[in-house]
């Protein structure tokens, strides 16, 4: 596992943003997986960025979510789709037509779960999974239980996550109580990984990472079984 522990928030993002970077220099049409929440927001940005400046072309990129809230609608403004559009597609020359979330409409989630990871294989594989990490050590939507689920699927967001998510919301009771998560495998399969680490309140979770031990209740720990992670954190994550 590579660590970059770095400055701030905007270190941290522009480092990340770097990494990214490179995987698509070096593979114009690669297979990006990506994550939304607060944390890769100013990733996005230098990303977009770059893009203007004419550094980084992203024509034949494809990319794949992480997740999306259940039950939603994709013009709702807190949709993963309105947040990826919002914060990264609109602002780069990328074919929307190759951006995929689940649908938080899906009427057969099973279904949309199971087609979801078909279609990451038969693209042929993420090259590179960009994670946050949740306050309990969640990575997608996989919250920490006595199992983890391998495959993409429907799941039920935990007391502690309704409540962090909440603060996008009006309150906490219009945060879904399900979403639609990719398993830990497909996250698992990616070829190369990395995730963004920034905050005290993730100081923990950080921690139980970088102890090198493996628990179902801290499930970002599973990515010690990987063979390319890296970890971009701040400061505030590192020092707590
Ligand atoms: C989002 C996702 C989540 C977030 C996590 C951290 O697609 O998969 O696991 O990465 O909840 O969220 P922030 O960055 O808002 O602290």
């Amino acid at each position: 596992m590579k660590l970059y522990i770095c400055k701030d928030y905007d270190a941290m993002s522009a480092k990340a943003a770097d990494v990214v970077a490179s995987v698509i220099t070096l593979k114009p049409d690669c297979i990006l997986g990506l994550a939304t929440g607060s944390t890769p927001v100013g990733m996005y940005q230098k990303l977009a960025e770059m893009n203007k400046a004419g550094k980084l072309d992203f024509a034949e990129v494809k990319t794949y979510n992480l997740d999306e809230y259940y039950p939603i609608k994709p013009t709702n403004d807190q949709s993963y789709r309105y947040f990826m559009d919002k914060n990264l597609f609109d602002n780069i020359n990328i074919d929307k037509a190759n951006t995929h979330l689940l649908n938080g409409e899906a009427v057969d989630t099973d279904a949309e779960c199971a087609a979801y990871d078909k279609a990451i294989e038969a693209a042929g594989g993420i090259d590179i999974q960009v994670l946050g990490i949740g306050n309990n050590g969640h990575i997608g939507f996989n919250e920490p239980d006595s199992e983890l689920v391998a495959a993409t699927h429907k799941t039920g967001l935990t007391e502690s996550t309704i409540q962090a998510n909440s603060r996008f919301f009006a309150s906490a009771d219009e945060v879904p109580r399900h979403a639609l998560t990719m398993g830990m495998a497909p996250i698992m399969k990616a070829r190369k990984i990395i995730i963004l680490i920034s905050g005290k309140n993730k100081h923990e979770v950080l921690m139980g990472l970088l102890s090198g031990k493996i628990t179902t209740q801290n499930p970002a720990t599973m990515l010690n079984m990987h063979p390319d992670v890296t970890v971009v954190c701040d400061e505030d994550a590192y020092n707590g």
